[in-house]
């Protein structure tokens, strides 16, 4: 059997190796050096079927967050002062539904000290089961893309959801249910404090950047995340969630150009 030399980031370069295939890379030297900091064309002027059927037209209705329920997770949310308080004030909240249904609270991975946050939508299955996030197929390929600009969970990434339980069969969570959890995730993404925010799929992005944009338009370039409370806003780059390229491999590309800002950010600020 064929021996896999290891990587210290992944445990196995041929996952690395993988990516890079998946990505179109197959050289890799190119013929001329790259500048990074040269404007790019537009990646969104391009119409493609196989992207995601959302698009920037479809907004994530807006809740009025005036609900009761919504005032108490807020304040609830702004009373916690560490990250364990907050993982234990989620853990006994009881306003909204998705608990009753769900096994496990899922708050979070990696490393609380990482100064990249990435943030998903909620639990599957797999995340429900275990009570941990994106360690499913989804979680695996996640692993993979940040392994190859060597991030890992294990050392340099944080991971949380916008919801903390698994909605029913994986349904999109309801505007209401995001309005609730919101509050949760913006105290988290305070006390955790990151450089740099990266925004997993549609959910994650129009919810934290507040905005109705769909994510096709809004990955591949920076944005600002800033709660009241925080000082300086973090920057923040969306891009597409690792369960759309599962079934959509082709936009494996565009989701590398991506992690190439970060990388390029990072090492700006002395992260890389
Ligand atoms: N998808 C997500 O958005 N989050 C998870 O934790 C798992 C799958």
């Amino acid at each position: 059997m064929e021996k896999r030399s290891k990587n210290p980031v992944t445990g196995n370069i041929s996952d690395v190796l993988e990516w890079y295939t998946d990505i179109g890379m197959t050289v890799a030297i190119g013929n001329a050096p790259v500048n990074h900091k040269q404007v790019r064309p537009s990646i969104h002027a391009v119409t493609n079927p196989m992207l995601p059927a959302k698009t920037g037209t479809d907004p994530l209705p807006k809740v009025v967050a005036s609900s009761k329920q919504v005032v108490n997770s807020k304040a609830i949310a702004a009373a916690c002062k560490t990250v364990d308080e907050l993982r234990q004030a989620i853990i006994n909240f009881d306003g909204c539904d998705l608990k009753m249904t769900a096994t496990h609270t899922v708050f979070s991975d990696g490393n609380p000290e990482a100064k990249i946050m990435i943030i998903g939508e909620a639990p599957g299955a797999d995340e429900d089961r275990q009570g941990r996030p994106f360690v499913g197929l989804s979680g695996q390929l996640l692993d993979r893309v940040l392994a190859s600009i060597h991030l890992s969970r294990t050392q340099n990434i944080y991971i949380s959801n916008i919801i903390s339980w698994r909605p029913p069969g994986n349904r999109t969570p309801t505007p209401h249910e995001i309005a609730l959890c919101q509050p949760f995730i913006e105290r988290h993404i305070e006390l955790i404090a990151p450089k740099i925010l990266i925004l997993v799929g549609g959910v994650s992005a129009k919810t934290l950047l507040n905005t109705n944009e769909g994510i096709m338009k809004l990955r591949g370039k920076w944005h600002e995340f800033k709660t009241d409370t925080m000082q300086n806003p973090i920057k923040t780059m969306a891009t597409y969630h690792p369960a759309f390229l599962l079934r959509s491999p082709g936009q494996k590309a565009a989701v590398w150009k991506d992690l190439l800002l970060v990388q390029e950010e990072m090492q700006k600020i002395g992260l890389a």
